[in-house]
């Protein structure tokens, strides 16, 4: 038999989504989901994860749970083919968690590059909660526990998901074969790894006022684009100006298809052509802002539209995160079983284990 193909993904709920998530996830897994290649897939909001480094601020994961959940259906997930779900709402997860933190050390979960990086950026050198220091085999058991086969992530998870395929084949190799070895899946165009923020800056994050929101207002979109971050050397239209670092040309990497030229700017046929004459000089700034402002309210509109639809019935958004949470639920339990059975501790589910033990006894 084919082995079954599922997908598995989530964010942190600490914000509303904006345009790094869709084109370093969002707008990939809609596709997945609608190439009907994929038997499951599940897309789930981390709150519990996002809990571990907001403890004291529980309501900011509260109130995002809703904006996040608005964002999914905005770019097209679709309740009919995907399970959308809330981590905490599956206790499976805790306990499969629990178990797999045996089978890793503590010096491995210290050269997770990704967790280095986000201790230093909180401050957590000298105070780093357990649970967030741990958070990456928790991630294991979100991944595991769906017996998910492809992960499509930005490449800032990949440690993690490195993390998840050391524990499944540890366990494995333990208890016999059980679980299921994950693949990243990461986005196949570079400027879409990591899209910087409108400032420059290496990614888009709230705290920095850099991100262009999923649900921005057109007019926000057009503000943002025209203060975006250039080439600081580019003074006169007649200066050479320069590719790298310029996040205009970045977002233009990341969104702009051949047919955008002939809807918004005939006088080019490619962004090629676009980009020898702004490196030769004789293209201002303002004029290929305007090309991505279009390129990105295309895009972004629809997105727009369909999100305003959705917030119209909130409690029906609840509603289908309360069903998908009942299904995850179902099949997280049935790992959860199979889990304790490899392991041992299926105590009273096991006849032949009742009657050999009394055998033994009364011999
Ligand atoms: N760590 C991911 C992020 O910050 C969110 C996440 C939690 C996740 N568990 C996951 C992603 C499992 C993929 C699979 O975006």
């Amino acid at each position: 038999m084919e082995k079954e193909k599922v997908i598995l993904t989530g964010d942190r709920p600490t914000g509303k989504l904006h345009i790094g998530h869709y084109v370093g996830s969002l707008r990939r897994r809609v596709e997945l989901q609608n190439s009907g290649q994929y038997q499951k897939i599940f897309v789930f909001e981390a709150d519990a994860q996002a809990l571990t480094d907001n403890i004291d601020n529980p309501e900011k994961v509260r109130q995002n749970v809703i904006e996040v959940a608005l964002d999914y259906l905005a770019v097209g997930l679709d309740p009919q083919k995907s399970t959308i779900f809330i981590q905490s709402q599956i206790p499976e997860l805790c306990e499969l968690s629990f178990y797999y933190m045996d089978l890793v050390t503590v010096s491995r979960l210290q050269r997770n590059p990704t967790v280095k990086t986000e201790i230093q950026m909180r401050n957590f050198e000298t105070s780093i909660p357990v649970g967030f220091f741990t958070y990456p085999i928790s991630q294991a058991a979100d991944i595991t526990a769906f017996k998910a086969t492809t992960v499509p992530v930005g490449e800032d998870q990949e440690p993690m998901l490195e993390q998840a395929r050391e524990i499944v084949r540890r366990f494995n190799h333990i208890y016999g074969e059980t679980l299921v070895e994950p693949e990243i899946l990461l986005p196949d165009n570079a400027a879409c790894l990591r899209l910087p923020g409108t400032d420059g800056k290496a990614k888009m994050s709230k705290s920095l006022g850099n991100c262009i929101y999923l649900s921005d207002s057109a007019d926000e979109v057009e503000k943002k684009v025209r203060s975006m971050f250039t080439d600081p050397t580019h003074l006169r239209v007649s200066d050479p100006g320069k590719l790298e670092g310029n996040t205009v040309f970045t977002y233009l990497d990341a969104f702009c298809k051949p047919e955008h030229f002939g809807r918004y700017w005939t006088d080019y046929a490619n962004l090629e052509e676009v980009k020898a004459h702004y490196t030769r000089g004789g293209l201002g700034d303002m004029k290929v802002k305007k090309f991505l402002a279009a390129i990105l309210q295309e895009e972004l509109t629809p997105i727009r539209e369909r999100r305003k639809e959705f917030e119209k019935d909130i409690p029906a958004v609840y509603e289908m995160l309360k069903k998908g949470c009942e299904v995850a639920r179902e099949t997280a339990a049935q790992t959860l079983d199979e889990v304790r059975r490899a392991m041992k501790i299926n105590y009273f589910d096991d006849a032949a284990l009742i009657a050999e033990q009394a055998q033994r006894f009364h011999q």
